[in-house]
């Protein structure tokens, strides 16, 4: 089996080509997806993972049991410290959920998984993974995309881009660089061209 990471930036296209690759018939698995999985309440009450951040970090829980994202955000966006420490808390759950399902997948005789994962490269998980695909726009374009989607302003959306590796360091160190700056049908184009070198591999 091929164990693929995927990454980029904020707004690059990963879940975007995440998504490309999934509707090809390959097995994805989202770092994401599974984090907000591991905060969802179970029988009326708070995850372990949601009572334990809202232990280091208290009044993010609300009166029904679910995390206050946006307070959380608020007290760790600009600062490095604090957001490692939720880090600290949420990443080992992530992973272990990983390779739980890709072990799962392993058994099924899955021959590709490919790993969406945000901070593939600041964690240095492509050690541990057969290659690394990165999704790749310039950085006026990765402004613009992250103003649009997530209603903010460009001086937030820069200040936000200061908590990663630069998408042009990122696409050095891939070992497959999708370029999602045109329109999605060169996007689609480019990841059926890599899809079909994957399977041949
Ligand atoms: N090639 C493209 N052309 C125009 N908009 C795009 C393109 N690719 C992605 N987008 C848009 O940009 C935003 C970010 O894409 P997304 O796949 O969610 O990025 P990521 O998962 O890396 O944060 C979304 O609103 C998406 O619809
Ligand atoms: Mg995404």
């Amino acid at each position: 089996m091929q164990f693929l990471g995927l990454t980029g930036g904020f707004a690059s296209g990963k879940s975007t080509v995440r998504e490309m690759l999934r509707l090809l018939g390959t097995d994805v698995l989202d770092a994401d997806g599974i984090y907000h999985e591991l905060l969802l309440p179970k029988d009326g009450k708070p995850s372990t993972l949601t009572r334990e951040i809202g232990a280091r970090f208290p009044g993010v829980i609300r009166g029904d049991q679910t995390l206050d994202r946006q307070a959380l955000g608020a007290r760790i966006f600009d600062d490095p410290e604090e957001r490692r420490a939720l880090e600290t808390l949420t990443h080992p759950r992530v992973a272990q959920v990983v390779a739980l399902e890709v072990e799962r997948l392993k058994a099924q005789g899955s021959l590709l998984v490919v790993y969406d994962v945000p901070l593939l490269f600041e964690r240095r998980l492509e050690l541990a993974m057969d290659g690394t695909l990165v999704v790749w726009v310039p950085r006026t374009t990765q402004l613009q995309r992250m103003m649009a989607r997530d209603h903010i302003s460009r001086e937030q959306a820069e200040l936000r881009l200061k908590s990663q590796l630069p998408l042009d360091d990122k696409r050095k160190r891939a070992t497959w660089v999708i370029d999602n700056s045109g329109p999605l049908s060169e996007t689609r184009r480019q990841v059926e061209r890599l899809w079909k070198q994957l399977l041949r591999r």
